[in-house]
């Protein structure tokens, strides 16, 4: 598949040499997708930064450039615009080729990446004996959007699912549930593991007898004892259980094999511990084992360390990461770390990436990212609860989702099938709850709003699958089917189809983009922007009604790229399509 950007980039390079010799040649022609169409398809920015350079005006330098550059066919118009932007339109031939090529590949012609890399990424993360809250919910959206992009690219996605699974906390815990009468091995049904975690707690604070035997428990689940061991394995299962059929109703990538807790990594913490004192990495303070990193003070002003080993010789969740990352590189051999979690683990991960530097696990070849986000918020701007003030269940919030969806989709189409009406509104219902999450800028705290998000006008699911639907009912109209015509070269000559086209050829960038970043929004706009300037196409270019069989045959061919790139797009979000709704 051509890359159009790349060719043009190429191109003002060799026109930089000609125009101002061998020494200019390294200058970044800076070939972007025009954000407005009035500013032509695409946009060489390089004129300001290199007129600086060589102390000349940037419309000169951008006039020269432009006296040399070849473009074969490629181009119809090269205008310089305001103070030396050079405004590329792409010749309607070219247009219509590039498309009919983007469109048969499979790919939308998306490159795969020149290198494929091994990323580790860590997201979800909930922990057991815990409900998943909406914090999860968007760690688990946006890092499997993260991992299909990815994936997508060519790279090889190695998914952790940093359960919570191990701590202190669990000697109160087993200790809670042995004095219920639980035996390892028995059947039983668990309601409300949250409520089990509540009523634990509560005596652990209330009874110091219970207090002192669950910390004896602690020693005990540490120490390996067989009852011990078996009970907490249990609710590690129960809460998994869990776990999977929430992950089962979002439709995320995460399984059973994606679980690495952070007792996965218990094993290796007494190593970790010994290997950052012996260098020098760490030292005691205290009694307890610290990591200090210059860089990281607290509000007063003194350094707060990360804390390799406690005063009373246990570990905890620093001591879990270092040995995750270390693992990570070491063993996995990863080129790229990538931790979905919220904004308020920032500085956590920071000093995890900073000790990792120090102890030289990390090197110069391997990125560490911190991918953080924002709270979900209620109407009244303040933490998402429930009515009665707690905080809500995912499990609870899917189904309301599901349930609007349905009543939505039962009233738009009561004559649909009973089947048809839940397969759509599932697609629906979980989209619209995880396009809201994804399309705003993940650091910014979003309002969790039922009616907007579930509206089929706007920047929405809805939206962009009822725009899917709509291509479909006309292929259905036409007797066609429209994975038959992609390939096909499409109608161009309209403004409206030329601007749908030349969206089209933006998605490879959009993806590289969202690799780089990290940040689905941009994905999302692109698909706002492509089922919006649908509409316009559809308003004003009538396919059934073209006015000859080949401007029929252009625009059918033009629905199809359209639709295959909703799809695609879709599917790199982790959100379903249906052919009618
Ligand atoms: N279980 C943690 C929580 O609920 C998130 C863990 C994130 N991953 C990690 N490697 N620390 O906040």
């Amino acid at each position: 598949m051509t890359n159009i950007q790349a060719e043009l980039a190429a191109a003002f390079s060799r026109a930089i040499a000609a125009a101002f010799g061998p020494e200019a040649a390294d200058a970044d022609p800076q070939v972007k997708w025009a954000a407005d169409a009035r500013h032509g398809d695409l946009q060489a920015n390089f004129a300001m930064g290199l007129g600086k350079r060589l102390g000349k005006a940037p419309r000169e330098v951008a006039d020269a450039v432009v006296g040399k550059l070849a473009l074969g066919d490629l181009a119809s118009k090269v205008e310089v615009a305001g103070p030396g932007f050079v405004n590329v339109t792409l010749a309607p031939a070219a247009l219509a080729r590039l498309v009919a090529e983007l469109s048969a590949d499979g790919r939308s012609g998306a490159a795969r990446a020149a290198k494929g890399e091994r990323v580790v990424i860590d997201y979800s993360a909930p922990n057991v004996a815990k409900e998943m809250h909406v914090g999860h919910i968007r760690s688990t959206i946006i890092g499997d959007a993260l991992a299909r992009v990815l994936m997508f690219q060519g790279h090889e996605v190695l998914r952790r699912n940093h359960l919570g699974d191990w701590g202190t906390q669990f000697g109160m815990l087993v200790e809670h549930v042995r004095e219920l009468g639980w035996k390892p091995g028995q059947k039983r049904e668990i309601g409300d593991l949250n409520a089990l975690y509540r009523e634990a707690k509560a005596r652990f604070d209330a009874e110091p007898d219970f207090a002192e035997r669950s910390r004896l428990r602690v020693v005990a689940l540490q120490g390996g004892d067989e009852e011990t061991v078996a009970l907490w394995r249990e609710l590690v299962e129960e809460s998994k259980h869990h776990f999977a059929e929430v992950y089962a109703t979002l439709g995320v990538l995460l399984d059973d094999g994606d679980y690495f807790g952070e007792s996965f990594y218990n094993p290796m913490l007494s190593d970790v511990a010994a290997e950052l004192e012996r260098s020098g990495v760490a030292t005691v303070s205290d009694g307890a084992l610290c990591l200090f990193l210059p860089a990281f003070k607290g509000k007063d002003g003194k350094p707060v360390p990360l804390i390799v080993r406690k005063g009373d010789g246990g570990y905890g969740y620093d001591t879990t990461d270092l040995a995750a990352i270390r693992h990570r590189v070491r063993d996995l051999h990863a080129d790229r770390l990538v931790y979905v979690t919220g904004a308020p683990q920032k500085q956590h991960f920071a000093m995890i990436f900073e000790g990792a530097r120090a102890a030289r696990w990390l090197s110069e070849g391997v990125r560490a990212e911190h991918v953080p986000f924002g709270s979900i918020l209620g109407d009244d701007g303040k933490p998402f609860k429930t009515r009665a003030g707690e905080s809500v269940r995912l499990q609870d919030l899917l189904a309301e989702a599901l349930e609007r969806a349905y009543a939505i989709v039962a009233a738009k189409s009561p004559d649909f099938p009973e089947e048809e009406k839940r397969a759509v509104a599932r697609a629906v219902g979980i989209g619209a709850v995880k396009y809201a999450d994804l399309s705003n800028d993940r650091i910014k705290d979003y309002v969790f709003d039922w009616d907007r998000m579930l509206a089929f006008e706007g920047n929405t699911a809805p939206y962009l699958q009822n725009a899917y639907v709509r291509i479909m009912s006309i292929f259905r109209k036409a007797g066609v089917d429209h994975a038959s015509v992609l390939g096909q070269a499409p109608s161009v000559d309209a403004s409206e189809e030329h601007a749908l086209a030349r969206h089209l050829l933006a998605f490879g960038d959009v993806v590289e983009q969202v690799a780089r970043s990290l940040e689905p929004h941009r994905l999302c706009t692109w698909l706002y922007e492509l089922a919006a300037s649908f509409h316009h196409f559809y308003e004003k270019c009538p396919v059934m009604t073209a006015p000859d069989e080949a401007a029929k045959r252009g625009r059918l061919a033009l629905c199809a790229a359209v639709a295959d790139g909703l799809e695609r797009g879709l599917s790199l979000l982790g959100i379903a399509t249906v052919k009618r709704m």
